[in-house]
């Protein structure tokens, strides 16, 4: 179903999870702020991300872990890196300006944008339009590096964080000793002076990117390339995109973006859309970067293939044990003929997410309104995030039935003794059924109440976000209760 993304967006400020960045002063177009528990979900996906590619990555094709390591590199970076990308002279939207009303639209989306002079109708359709012929804008955002704004101090916010991992390709070697295949993983803000930013979240001038280059033997990158894009939509499938509004889509010759000779697009059906859009990207980038930073930087970035020609040396080399002077002959001559084949440019595969991205899909999916029965068995309207409980910024709630007894007591102890080892709160206030009502608006997957039982038998009762079913535990259970419902 559709949601009312006005209606959505309201919710949204209200709980806390985005609000519109300088809002007291109007505002700023395509910058946003994240709350109390937009961080905490923002922060949740960053660390799955983290933790199910970096730190306990994936198993290859051949059943064992890839090799991953990670990298946080400089924003600001030493311009050069933009024009030996590309981005410099290419990375651009064609752009129209309106003579009549001085607005700037992206070319491409004119027909889905409405006449700032007559919103009923989209941009060019009103007769009084009077638009440019399109032009390039590039979308890198510009600044100046030190005391004097001259030409030669531009710098510019990196538009992705692809870059710095290219240009530390050799500084991982040296230091990681890795060997192919191997991935760089970095997560990190990007800026892009969009030209329409649009859709709430979705396409804004500052967000945040999850990249992964992984560098493997040109021969085996389709293999990778393959296998990426699998790993990948399984990710979002495992953190609760539902298969059905998820998909992997092969980009056109046409689409292709210049370093790429096969893309694939991951995405997802949002409400505000009636097509799947974009959530990551997972390029085959061959050795377009490696080769275009050596070439500008005048540095060798290849690999040595150690392994692979020391294997060959030893099967061409074997027939000879016997003969000292053949042997070295044909020594001399496999490393002036073979050797070379051993030292190349890898090719590189990126899967290119949005955090931002993903977590406005993680808010639209997990967004539902249901009916519940009250305490009186009538049913009630409520406003549930199903978010998955690794994703949910508060994991439980922990709630005396009555502040009464020493129910209160023991509740705020048990609460204390879980937030040493999960987000958590405690609510006393107001009827249970409230509590229930705000803890499944933040998405809270559990909550624990402690009731009169608990005084005679030491049980407190567990309640599921979702089923509304509740178990009963005792009370020294909980934490590794919880532990499990939560692990990865
Ligand atoms: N290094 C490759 C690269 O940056 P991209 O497709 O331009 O590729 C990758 O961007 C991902 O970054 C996108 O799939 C999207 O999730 C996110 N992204 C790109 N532009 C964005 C924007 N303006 N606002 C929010 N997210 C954006």
């Amino acid at each position: 179903a559709k949601i009312d993304m006005a209606r959505f967006a309201r919710f949204c400020k209200d709980m806390g999870f985005i609000y519109q960045s300088s809002e007291i002063y109007g505002g700023i177009n395509g910058f946003w702020d994240y709350g109390p528990l937009g961080v905490e979900l923002k922060r949740n996906i960053k660390e799955a991300w983290w933790h199910d590619m970096v730190r306990h990555p994936p198993v290859g094709p051949d059943g064992r872990d890839l090799r991953m390591v990670g990298l946080d590199c400089a924003i600001i970076m030493n311009p050069r890196v933009w024009e030996a990308s590309g981005h410099v002279a290419g990375f651009s939207d064609l752009m129209v300006d309106c003579k009549e009303c001085k607005g700037r639209f992206r070319a491409d989306q004119i027909q889905d944008i409405p006449c700032p002079l007559k919103p009923s109708l989209m941009v060019g359709k009103y007769e009084k339009c009077q638009l440019t012929e399109p032009r390039a804008f590039n979308l890198m955002f510009q600044t100046y590096v030190g005391a004097v704004q001259s030409p030669e101090n531009v710098a510019y916010l990196r538009p992705e964080t692809a870059q710095g991992i290219f240009v530390n390709f050799k500084n991982v070697l040296d230091s990681s000793r890795l060997k192919l295949p191997f991935g760089i993983a970095q997560i990190g803000k990007a800026f892009r002076n969009e030209i329409n930013p649009r859709n709430y979240t979705f396409r804004s001038r500052e967000f945040e990117q999850m990249e992964i280059e992984f560098f493997c033997h040109p021969k085996d990158s389709m293999m990778w390339y393959e296998y990426w894009r699998e790993v990948r939509k399984q990710w979002y499938v495992r953190l609760g995109l539902t298969s059905d509004k998820l998909r992997a889509r092969e980009q056109s010759r046409e689409e292709l973006a210049h370093y790429s000779c096969g893309t694939t697009d991951i995405e997802y059906l949002f409400p505000f859309a009636d097509e799947p859009q974009e959530l990551e990207g997972v390029a085959h980038r061959g050795d377009f970067d490696l080769k275009a930073h050596a070439q500008h930087s005048g540095k060798d970035l290849s690999y040595f293939d150690e392994d692979g020609w020391n294997a060959l040396l030893a099967e061409r080399l074997a027939p000879f044990q016997q003969d000292k002077p053949r042997r070295e002959e044909e020594k001399k001559r496999l490393e002036r003929e073979e050797k070379p084949k051993f030292q190349f440019l890898p090719h590189v595969i990126e899967p290119s997410a949005g955090v931002d991205r993903f977590l406005l899909a993680v808010l639209c999916e997990a967004y539902t309104e249901d009916q519940v029965p009250d305490a009186k068995g009538n049913l009630e309207s409520r406003t549930v995030m199903r978010f998955h409980p690794r994703l949910a910024p508060i994991k439980a709630a922990v709630f005396p039935l009555v502040n009464k007894d020493g129910m209160d007591e023991i509740a705020y102890k048990l609460y204390r003794e879980l937030k040493a080892h999960f987000p958590v709160v405690y609510d006393h206030s107001g009827a249970i059924g409230r509590r229930y009502r705000r803890q499944d608006e933040a998405g809270t997957p559990f909550c624990i109440t402690i009731d009169g039982e608990t005084l005679q038998n030491s049980s407190v009762t567990i309640r599921d976000r979702d089923t509304l079913r509740q178990i009963r535990i005792n009370l020294s259970e909980v934490r590794s209760w919880l532990a499990d419902a939560l692990r990865p």
